[in-house]
């Protein structure tokens, strides 16, 4: 017999509401039933603006199922992986079991309940309401938690005795090479203990047996874990960030010579470790630079199918430039998992809550939560820590000596930390991790370790900063939103330079839908560093601009180079985040000069930004003055076009008068001078060019003149779309000048034009803000191109073709 998997993710019918009636195996009772596939919302809601009691509502899904014929003694296995917030199952009309908490997977066995070569009738009441006897619920949470069956549902047929979990522990040997520790855990769902032989066999990616080995085990009634080793594995490839090698652990139970069942779990051979001197990774120390990841998405919530949330991992490792994610507030989908795994994107999980922690019956459930995250994910690679304390709650002895004492026991290879937000709290992890929120603009950053813990050797990582601290729009003024950026890299550059410091997690990766309590007022928190369609603001660039060249250049100069966008008309200092060694700016084809990484503001960045704080500059070398001359000239100039006429000093006065007096100069004429290397009003266009160079050879150049809305571009995170069950891609659309900067304050109406097999999700028609719309466009299941088109009154966008396949 073979282990059967089979997805449920289709054919599914849905309503707003449950009763009694509808657990019949009726199906012809009630009207208004909607086709649902899964991921699936319990609605659909607004952008933003609307109330969170929208969603908090009991619904009913339905669906038949095809039952097997079944060999004898084979089980039926309904496998969730996650429905909000509360599932309660029926087959036939009968109970099948429940689950409280909507970021964990479940399994119910419903053999007994189900006739083999039938249909049966599986009916969910889903209870998306804040219950408060289920984390994180039962005082305010500032985000939401949306509704619905928004994972993917299996049904699983298995031998009588089969393998229910594997445990995989790759380990390093110093001098090379390694070897790998296996758990095996059989179910023997049976009346009688039977003896059972299990071969695990390693392979890597290209299918090649790297090592094997075998076990014998009497399994009982219930359950029985056997130790497998895999002693001498004498070629191993490290999983690292830039090279995440995986293999691929086969487990086949036999009984003789027939195989009866057999599951693949991928795993990664490194080391991890936190330690009072940074965290190491492969006995390398990387220092973590990370954000805080919501898994919500604009109208549509948690429900995202995998395309997105595989997409998901390399947006914030590849666009962001990131080495960590922590899934704040709760385990995440394992698709977006399994592409950290494979890209090599570090993760710091922790278990769903939000300050408060309810009763005992709570902690017990919290407690489950530990055990059903860790056993989902302990052999992922890309998990470097477990979170076993509710974020930000108050210390709990017993709680939490439970939660890290289970995770220990459940997975011995990872640390655990909890993450506080305030000092001297009670330290039962492995890691003390902090939320540090001290930086206000002015000059504390960050708190010391030692201040924050009351201990002078302790592994400590900031798990949080910035966000609520400074909220920043897409569409704010550029000061506030290069202010915001520069915040974010204040705290990098702070926690690379203190060697105490693993590193530092920003709040928050975008922005995200959330409670009254929370936000600015229309239930949204703009603490991103990009918005809810994930298009960055600065912080954004600012992130990416830490990233290696050889992986992309970054070159992305914060502003819009118009002369009125900030106060007082001041278009300087500018700010440059890139990873170039320096940038080379030229205003009307002549140079002004080339300027230089701010290493004394930012000296532990790898890039710190680059600023333009003159843009007089060599253009002076062409007076027939002494240099000496000159060099004051261009420092009056560039003050004065930095902070206005106030911010010239005494010194500056006289050195003008003298300056004029020698030359014989009238002060018009000074006036004239002035003006020429200014930005005068009614003179010729402007036109900057801002070339970022590397070893003195130009990698990237990004123009500017007085631009205006050319063109309307369409663009899509991938061009493929996978058939399965349905897919979503994003695709964006931002109004553009000629050189194809972002015109940031265009505003109409869009259209969103599809043909094809497929849909733009949420409305079909939605504003322009800051000069960008975006959304996902879903599948529908079939094969085909899907064509997609922005058009407003005066744009009409390249049309993006998405295959199906
Ligand atoms: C933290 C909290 C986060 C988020 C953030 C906003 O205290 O852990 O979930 O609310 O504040 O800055």
């Amino acid at each position: 017999m073979k282990r059967i998997i089979k997805s449920l993710n289709r054919d599914w019918q849905y309503r707003a509401d449950f009763q009694d009636a509808y657990i019949s195996t009726d199906f012809s009772i009630g009207d208004g039933w909607e086709p649902a596939s899964l991921p699936h919302t319990n609605i659909e809601l607004p952008f933003n603006n609307f109330d969170e009691s929208f969603y908090q509502f009991v619904s009913t899904y339905r669906r038949q199922i095809e039952v097997p014929a079944l060999g004898n003694g084979e089980r039926i296995i309904l496998h969730f992986e996650g429905v909000m917030a509360e599932a309660k199952v029926w087959i036939n009309g009968q109970e099948a079991g429940n689950h409280k908490g909507g970021y964990t997977p479940f399994d119910l066995d419903v053999t007994s309940l189900v006739e083999p070569e039938s249909l049966a009738h599986l009916v969910v009441r889903v209870d998306s309401r804040e219950r408060e006897d289920i984390p994180p619920f039962g005082n305010v949470v500032d985000y939401l938690t949306y509704g619905g069956i928004y994972r993917e549902v299996q049904l699983l047929v298995v031998p009588p005795v089969f393998v229910q979990n594997v445990f995989l522990r790759p380990q390093i040997h110093e001098g090379g090479g390694g070897c790998l520790e296996a758990s095996v855990r059989l179910c023997n769902r049976g009346m009688t203990a039977v003896s059972k032989q299990v071969k695990l066999e390693l392979k890597d990616a290209s299918d090649t047996l790297v090592g094997w080995c075998e076990g014998s085990v009497e399994a009982d009634c219930g359950e029985t874990v056997l130790e497998l080793a895999l002693d001498v594995l004498p070629k191993i490839e490290l999983w690292d960030l830039d090279s995440p090698v995986l293999y691929w652990g086969h487990v086949a139970l036999f009984d003789g010579e027939e195989k009866e069942d057999a599951v693949v779990e991928r795993c990664g051979f490194r080391t991890a470790e936190f330690t009072d001197k940074g965290f190491f990774l492969n006995g390398k120390k990387v220092n973590l630079r990370g954000l805080n990841r919501h898994q919500s998405y604009p109208y549509v919530g948690y429900a995202m199918p995998k395309g997105e949330q595989r997409f998901e991992a390399d947006r914030l490792k590849k666009n962001l430039g990131l080495n960590l994610v922590r899934t704040s507030h709760y385990p995440q989908s394992r698709h977006f998992l399994d592409r950290c795994d494979e890209i090599g994107l570090l993760v710091f999980e922790e278990i769903p809550g939000w300050q408060h922690i309810g009763d005992e019956d709570w902690k017990d459930l919290s407690v489950l939560h530990v055990q059903e995250m860790v056993e989902r994910d302990r052999n992922r690679p890309s998990v470097i820590l477990w979170g076993v304390r509710i974020n930000e709650s108050g210390d709990d002895h017993d709680f939490y000596h439970e939660t890290n004492r289970l995770a220990h026991e459940l997975d011995p290879t990872r640390q655990t930390g909890g993450v506080r937000c305030f000092e001297k709290s009670e330290l039962l992890e492995d890691v003390y991790t902090m939320n540090d929120f001290i930086h206000s603009g002015e000059r504390g950053i960050l708190r010391s370790r030692r201040k924050v813990t009351g201990k002078s050797h302790v592994p400590y990582l900031v798990t949080e900063h910035n966000g609520h601290m400074f909220p920043t729009k897409r569409f704010d003024q550029e000061q506030r939103l290069v202010e915001h950026a520069l915040r974010h890299l204040r705290v990098l550059n702070q926690a690379i330079g203190d060697e105490q410091m693993s590193g530092a997690i920003g709040w928050c990766a975008w922005d995200y839908n959330t409670h009254r309590e929370f936000g600015s007022g229309d239930r949204i928190c703009y603490h991103g560093v990009a918005d809810m369609f994930r298009v960055p603001k600065y912080a954004g660039h600012a992130y990416a601009s830490q990233m290696s060249v050889d992986e992309r250049v970054v070159l992305e100069p914060a502003s819009v180079f118009a002369k009125g966008e900030r106060d007082a008309s001041q278009i300087l200092p500018m700010v440059v985040f890139t990873n170039c060694e320096s940038i080379v700016v030229h205003k009307n084809g002549r140079l002004i000069d080339e300027f230089f990484p701010d290493s004394v503001n930012f000296p532990h960045l790898e890039h710190p930004p680059i600023v333009i704080d003159d843009l007089v500059g060599r253009q002076v070398d062409e007076l027939p003055y002494s240099a000496r001359d000159k060099k004051r000239l261009r420092e009056a100039m560039s003050l004065v076009m930095k902070s206005g006429l106030g911010a010239l000093r005494l010194k500056h006065y006289l050195q003008m008068v003298s300056f004029l007096a020698r030359k014989r100069m009238k002060f018009s004429e000074l006036e004239e001078l002035f003006m020429r290397y200014d930005l005068p009003w009614g003179g010729p266009e402007d036109i900057f060019e801002i070339r970022g160079m590397v070893k003195g050879v130009e990698v990237a150049r990004r123009t500017y003149a007085s631009g205006w809305g050319e063109i309307l571009r369409a663009q899509a995170d991938r061009d493929e779309m996978h058939c399965g069950d349905w897919d979503a891609v994003r695709v964006e659309f931002r109004v553009e000048d000629a050189q194809g900067n972002l015109m940031p304050f265009s505003q109409e109406v869009l259209n969103f034009e599809v043909e094809g097999p497929g849909e733009v999700m949420g409305p079909k028609s939605v504003p322009l803000t800051g000069g960008v719309a975006a959304c996902w466009v879903r599948s529908h299941g079939s094969e085909g191109c899907i064509q997609v088109r922005g058009v407003t009154a005066r744009y009409r966008s390249n049309a993006v073709t998405l295959s199906v396949k």
